[in-house]
């Protein structure tokens, strides 16, 4: 599948490589999902325009520690990352809104930035779109190529004939599943050079309490966004859904080291799912898996980098290292 053009100004353009596939892609995904024994939607379907909006939201929350966190991190890691990049791309996966890559655009001077582009990829193309102008304004010597795609499934789309800084923020990294996680680490590794380097950010195992407030606000944003999941289920497959017949349900499992989000029913409910020709029932207090929010240990880490043949070549962390930012290189072949 080649990618097509969505849009293009002066120095900047967006391509994507999901508009043909999409809609047999939730229809498969969400017949799976929801025919399973324990039900399930992919995390990938909550980000909507109204989605992408929500979780903007949610990053500026007092209790969500994560974004204020890494963002203590990125400032002075920024500078040093960016002082030994002399030029090529800065390519971003789930760059959403794109607001973390400003720390490392603002440690370059002008005549550095003409040297760079800037690469977003992001299922999103609201959002995506949206970002990149805003970026080109902010920044008008900046090269910007965005990209709508999948970065679980096209990976080796994305171009790699110049020198390469891959950024993976937000601890996006800790929403795969263990599998799913393993084979992107691969996809990633295989895909660098020597000399690129892969930037990580991982939400790092902390107290019990402090993870669940992180995700269940006094003001109801994670739920609405979690919710909004089923908006979109309406929308694209003309699914009935009612939001109201649903809690938001996000825990600490501390066997598996990671918060869980869930939608349970409220009461018994009967679902329909016209693009499916499918009807779904669901018991009362019967849950739909939404979410992982995987914490990590420094040694998850260790083994994550080594296992894809990556080493880590700097750890940036915050002082009460609750999130880590981790430099990752392809390991030295002897
Ligand atoms: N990097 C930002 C946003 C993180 S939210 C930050 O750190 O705050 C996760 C982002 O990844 C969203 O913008 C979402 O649209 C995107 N995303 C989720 N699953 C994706 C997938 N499979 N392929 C590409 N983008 C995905
Ligand atoms: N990756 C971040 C996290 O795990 C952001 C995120 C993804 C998120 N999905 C979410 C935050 C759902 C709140 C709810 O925290």
């Amino acid at each position: 599948m080649n990618s097509h053009l969505i849009y293009k100004q002066d120095r900047l353009e967006v391509r994507s490589h999901v508009d043909d596939s999409y809609r047999n892609e939730i229809a498969k995904d969400v017949s799976r999902g929801l025919t399973s024994t324990r039900k399930y939607i992919p995390s990938k379907y909550f980000y909507d325009a109204r989605g992408s909006e929500l979780f903007e939201r949610i990053c500026s929350l007092p209790e969500y520690y994560p974004t204020r966190t890494e963002i203590s991190i990125l400032q002075k890691a920024a500078p040093e990352i960016m002082a030994s990049f002399k030029e090529g791309d800065l390519v971003e996966l789930g760059s959403g809104a794109n607001w973390k890559i400003r720390m490392f655009l603002d440690a370059a001077d002008e005549e550095k930035l003409r040297r760079l582009r800037y690469i977003p990829v992001d299922v999103s193309s609201t959002a995506l779109v949206n970002a990149s102008q805003e970026l080109r304004t902010i920044y008008p010597a900046l090269e910007v190529l965005g990209i709508v795609a999948d970065f679980t499934i096209h990976m080796d789309r994305l171009p790699s004939d110049r020198p390469r800084i891959i950024f993976f923020l937000g601890s996006t990294i800790g929403n795969f599943d263990a599998v799913t996680r393993r084979k992107f680490m691969r996809l990633v590794a295989d895909s660098m050079n020597p000399g690129d380097r892969f930037l990580v950010g991982f939400d790092m195992l902390k107290p019990k309490a402090a993870l669940e407030m992180a995700y269940n606000d006094s003001r109801g944003v994670t739920s609405k966004f979690n919710k909004n999941v089923l908006h979109v289920l309406n929308r694209e497959l003309s699914a009935n859904f009612d939001p109201s017949h649903f809690d938001h349900v996000a825990f600490f499992n501390e066997d598996k080291a990671r918060v869980e989000m869930h939608l349970q029913a409220k009461q018994r409910v009967e679902v329909t799912i016209d693009e499916l020709g499918l009807t779904v029932e669901l018991d009362k207090y019967e849950t739909i898996h939404t979410e992982v929010c995987k914490k990590f240990s420094r040694s998850d880490v260790r083994e994550m980098a080594d296992e894809a043949g990556l080493r880590i070549n700097q750890w940036f962390f915050d002082p009460r290292k609750w999130f880590s930012l981790a430099e990752l290189t392809l390991k030295d072949l002897l």
